[in-house]
């Protein structure tokens, strides 16, 4: 997956509960997406430029005459984020990706699954099912937020899944609770071979920890802040143990953003610890 840096162009931007959807005309990028890949976004224009932003790809489709437009899910919250969010249709943007050396890896057999995602970080899961679906692999989803506006596209969610479980903390739709709370239930009802994870540290630790007491597999996207994105700063270490038991360093950007859970030192992910 060989990435790309374009000048996008904004084709829309809609604002969806607590999230900008913003679709981008960015050759290249969508032609070479698989799920779990992420981009960087040059944030700021004129006078000031921020460091590059990451955001993950959550869907490429057909629009506008445009083959595979990207579109993003931005919650607007510090001076990048808020950038992005304010761009309007034919604004353009820096775009480089898609970034991430190992994206989702798909099962070789049509087995259960379970989609765990949380807040925007659900993002990437959506494109997931649909490639998952395509291998005729039942999927079941796991959608939780603070409250309603922080829900990522849970319409959609009902299309795409066998069964979909939505978790909220203030109880305004779905069960009131966490992700950790509804996960045992989950997996018990899909039997899940798979649970692929997306969203705060938190709950990639949950999920990956409720796979393990089930003996599923478990698939993590970590957001660790990367900075070249590109695997030459260092600058996204994951503490991982490796396949012969030794304590290593990965890089978020080319040995993930996707991870085995079972691989994860979260205690030593949780205290920014690596080595
Ligand atoms: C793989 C990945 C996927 C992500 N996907 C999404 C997504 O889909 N939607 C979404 O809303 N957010 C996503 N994020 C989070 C988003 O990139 C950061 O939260 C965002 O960078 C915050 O930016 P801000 O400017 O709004 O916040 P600010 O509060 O302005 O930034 C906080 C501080 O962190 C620094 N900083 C911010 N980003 C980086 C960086 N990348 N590297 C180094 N320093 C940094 C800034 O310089 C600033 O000092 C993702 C992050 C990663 C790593
Ligand atoms: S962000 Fe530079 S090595 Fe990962």
């Amino acid at each position: 997956m060989s990435p790309v840096h374009v000048t996008a162009e904004v084709l829309a931007s809609k604002r969806i509960g607590a999230f900008q959807h913003v679709t981008l005309v960015a050759p290249g990028v969508g032609e070479r997406f698989r799920p779990g890949a992420f981009v960087a976004v040059s944030v700021g224009t004129g006078g000031y430029h921020l460091a590059r932003r990451a955001f993950w790809i959550h869907q490429v489709r057909p629009l506008g005459g445009y083959a595979a437009t990207v579109t993003l899910v931005v919650q607007p919250r510090g001076e990048g984020t808020r950038w992005l969010a304010g761009r309007q249709r034919g604004d353009r943007v820096e775009v480089t990706g898609p970034l991430g050396g190992r994206p989702f890896a798909l099962p070789k057999e049509p087995v259960p699954v379970l989609l765990v995602g949380e807040g925007y970080g659900a993002a990437p899961l959506f494109a997931l099912a649909e490639r998952l679906r395509e291998r005729d692999c039942p999927v079941n989803l796991v959608l939780g937020a603070p409250d309603e506006a922080h829900l990522l596209s849970a319409l959609e969610a009902r299309r795409t899944a066998r069964a979909v479980t939505i978790v909220t903390g203030d109880g305004s739709v779905g069960a009131r609770g966490s992700v950790a709370d509804v996960l045992p239930e989950a997996l018990r009802r899909s039997g899940a071979a798979v649970v692929y994870a997306a969203g705060p540290a938190t709950t990639l630790h949950a999920a990956a920890l409720a796979a393990e007491e089930h003996g599923a597999w478990s698939q993590v996207a970590l957001e660790q802040r990367t900075t070249c994105g590109t695997g030459l700063c260092l600058g996204c270490p994951v503490p991982v143990v490796g396949e012969d038991g030794v304590a290593r360093t990965a890089r978020a950007c080319t040995d993930g953003p996707v991870v085995r859970g079972d691989r994860v030192r979260w205690d030593d992910l949780a205290r920014g610890a690596s080595a």
